[in-house]
């Protein structure tokens, strides 16, 4: 009904209200929600019902009515009150009930277990290879991935027109007009330089990084991957001690019955230089660089090549990961197929 009828004549308040007390219990029953019960309760026995106009209309209704319309009124209100708050916690209950049901937890059900993640294989045996040198004493120091030329090759007594330095070798980055080459540094062996120039001897440094080289991807070769260098600089360090060192290193990580030999090899920053090769798998494999540091680079870096020796040598990451777990093409390290990553817990 329209809330604001005018309900001043008595006989219209005596229709409303039968009516309301007719259809208003029915209706109250079939509201399926306390939203809909709010709405219904206003429309019934709110401020703005027929109830609330009812109430309001009583002053101006006859004198000798007024007692019994009003009481009337009451009733109706009452009892349709009555029945609104009886349905209310009717359905407060059910939603309760709903709510908890939908919210239910099976305690008895096996956890989620968040997946692990793990360190890089490359990264772990990086950390291993470093490990076994910090038990001997060395230090460990990183440099900048991006080199220049005079740490790259200069310092390290390579030839202005060696090869290595080539674009076709070494990626070059382009810094506009600067006093001198910018690139990619093509192995660690640059901190050997930096370190030495900051400090004093005696050094035992070790030097894990990334390094770039101008290859495209293969089974061996990568034009992004990993080194360990390592710097051994002291009064009266010998070849032996380089022999003595790598060979412990190599047993320590492949194994105390692993054989080891020493071929020789050039690289301008050491001399003599060689290469150490191990026994592992059944065959012979280079494993690393080696050699005496060359009095060439103890001069570029402002040491007395007539006070101080050392040795030096430079690993690939990559070929030692591969050698350890037996992996045949490098780029199964590279793919990110956690399939096989995860299998190097
Ligand atoms: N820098 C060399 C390379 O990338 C590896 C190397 C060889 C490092 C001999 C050394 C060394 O320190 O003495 O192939």
């Amino acid at each position: 009904m329209d809330p604001t009828t005018n309900l001043s004549e008595p006989m219209d308040i005596q229709e409303t209200l039968e009516r309301l007390r007719g259809e208003g219990p029915g209706r109250i029953e079939q509201v399926e929600s306390t939203e809909a019960l709010e709405d219904l309760a206003a429309e019934l026995t709110g401020k703005r019902s027929p109830i609330a106009a009812g109430r309001r209309s009583l002053g101006s209704a006859p004198p000798e009515q007024r007692r019994d319309l009003g009481r009337a009124i009451n009733d109706v209100a009452v009892e349709l009150d009555a029945l609104i708050d009886a349905r209310r916690s009717s359905l407060e209950a059910a939603e309760a009930a709903d709510a908890l049901a939908a919210d239910r937890v099976d305690v008895t059900l096996p956890g989620r277990a968040p997946p692990h993640g793990t360190i890089h294989v490359i990264q772990q045996v990086m950390d291993e290879i470093v490990d076994i040198f910090v038990a001997m004493g060395y230090t460990v120091a990183t440099g900048p991935e991006v080199e220049t030329e005079f740490y790259n090759f200069t310092a390290l007594n390579f030839g202005a027109a060696h090869p290595s330095r080539f674009e076709s070798d070494t990626l070059y980055v382009d810094y506009g007009d600067v006093p001198e080459d910018i690139l990619l540094r093509t192995h660690t062996s640059p901190m050997q330089a930096r370190y030495m120039e900051q400090h004093d001897p005696p050094v035992y440094l070790v030097v894990p990084g990334r390094v770039f080289r101008r290859d495209q991807v293969d089974p061996t070769h990568s034009p992004v991957f990993h080194q360990v260098e390592g710097l051994a600089v002291d009064t009266d360090i010998t070849f032996g001690d380089l022999k003595g060192v790598l060979a412990h290193f190599a047993h320590e990580f492949l194994g105390p019955d692993t054989r080891v030999k020493f071929i020789p090899h050039f690289f301008p920053f050491t001399e003599p230089s060689a290469e150490m090769h191990v026994f592992t798998n059944g065959r012979w494999m280079e494993l690393l660089g080696c050699g005496m540091v060359h009095p060439a680079v103890f001069e570029a870096v402002g040491y007395d090549p007539d006070q101080v020796t050392g040795f030096a040598f430079g690993m690939g990451a990559e070929r030692l990961a591969m050698v350890r777990h037996g992996v045949t093409d490098l780029r199964h390290l590279f793919d990110s197929d956690q399939r096989i990553l995860e299998q190097y817990r």
